[in-house]
């Protein structure tokens, strides 16, 4: 039940650390038989990927996104052919790829522009089912998106051959600071409290989930996870029959590692207990940087 998100930059040769969160490198395609090889080997049987492209041309509408030689398609090819019992999930979002680093498309007085922007994430989500993802997951919080993504992949082909996971509840938190570092996804201008929740907004939550189970998503998420395990449990009881996601974020994984560098407990016990209650509240799949140790941890 353990996901692993790794960023795949565009320097094919590239393994470089980032720095507020430890212990994580972008990667290129290169790199990846080594990277993710002795993993597989332990047991890792699914990841997500993100793209970093440092070296492209950003513009208004994401252009890069499903660029065919971009980082992302090239690592879905990649990964599929190394190993191919290995379950690949993509991102599916503008931010990185955008002049203004917004998740959608905007309005020339810098709104976002929700139609268009759903049909150029459904674009993109299907480039990456063409190019082998076994599951797309749009992080943009478009409205309308979950319904262009399914209907894209239906008439493309792919209605019953690539999952849709929907971050549902996304909020606007503080904790996704070390990905933008990692990802370079920070907006130029503004935030994004437009697009993702309100920490307080649990009708809000409520609603987006029911929304997006009706809209035609496979897999629900709420995230970030800790803060926000009433939701989870609330998502739980809202859509029983799906498998329900939680992301464990950048944030929340660095606080963890902090604690711990800081004599505040022991890293191992309290990766175990963040995770463990976020099982308890009902998740039935975790997003985690712990993967990796977890790897390890459990079979000790
Ligand atoms: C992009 C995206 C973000 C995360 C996943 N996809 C950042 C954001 O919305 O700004 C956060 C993941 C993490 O912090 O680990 N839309
Ligand atoms: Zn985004």
């Amino acid at each position: 039940m353990l996901m692993y998100p790794i960023f795949i930059t565009d320097d094919p040769s590239a393994q470089v650390e980032i720095p507020s969160l430890p212990g994580q490198c972008r990667w290129g395609v290169d790199r990846l038989e080594e990277f993710i090889g002795p993993l597989v080997k332990k047991g890792l049987k699914s990841v997500i990927l993100f793209g970093v492209p440092l070296s492209c041309e950003k513009d208004g509408r994401g252009t890069p996104a499903d660029d065919p030689n971009g980082p992302v398609i090239l690592a879905i090819k990649k990964l599929r052919q190394l190993f191919p019992s290995l379950y690949i999930a993509t991102d599916v979002c503008l931010c990185e790829y955008t002049s203004h680093g917004h998740c959608g498309l905007l309005h020339e007085d810098g709104s976002i522009n929700s139609a268009p922007s759903a049909d150029r994430i459904a674009e993109v989500a299907l480039a990456y089912a063409e190019a082998g993802a076994h599951c797309v997951a749009p992080s943009d919080m478009m409205d309308g998106r979950i319904k262009a993504i399914k209907r894209k992949l239906i008439d493309g082909g792919f209605g019953n051959r690539c999952l849709l996971m929907s971050y549902s509840a996304k909020f606007a938190s503080g904790l996704y600071g070390p990905f933008r570092d990692a990802a370079g996804s920070a907006p130029s201008f503004g935030d994004r409290k437009c697009y993702q929740l309100p920490p307080s907004a649990k009708g809000l939550a409520r609603r987006a989930i029911q929304r997006d189970m009706a809209e035609g998503a496979d897999i629900i998420m709420v995230k970030p996870a800790l803060p926000y395990l009433d939701i989870l449990a609330d998502a739980a009881q809202l859509a029983p029959d799906h498998p329900l996601a939680a992301y464990q974020v950048s944030g929340e994984y660095a606080m963890v590692v902090a604690g711990a560098r800081a004599g505040v407990y022991d890293l191992r016990a309290m990766a175990f207990e963040t995770t463990e209650s976020i099982v308890r509240a009902g998740a039935t799949l975790i997003l985690t940087y712990f993967t990796p140790q977890f790897l390890d941890w459990l079979d000790q």
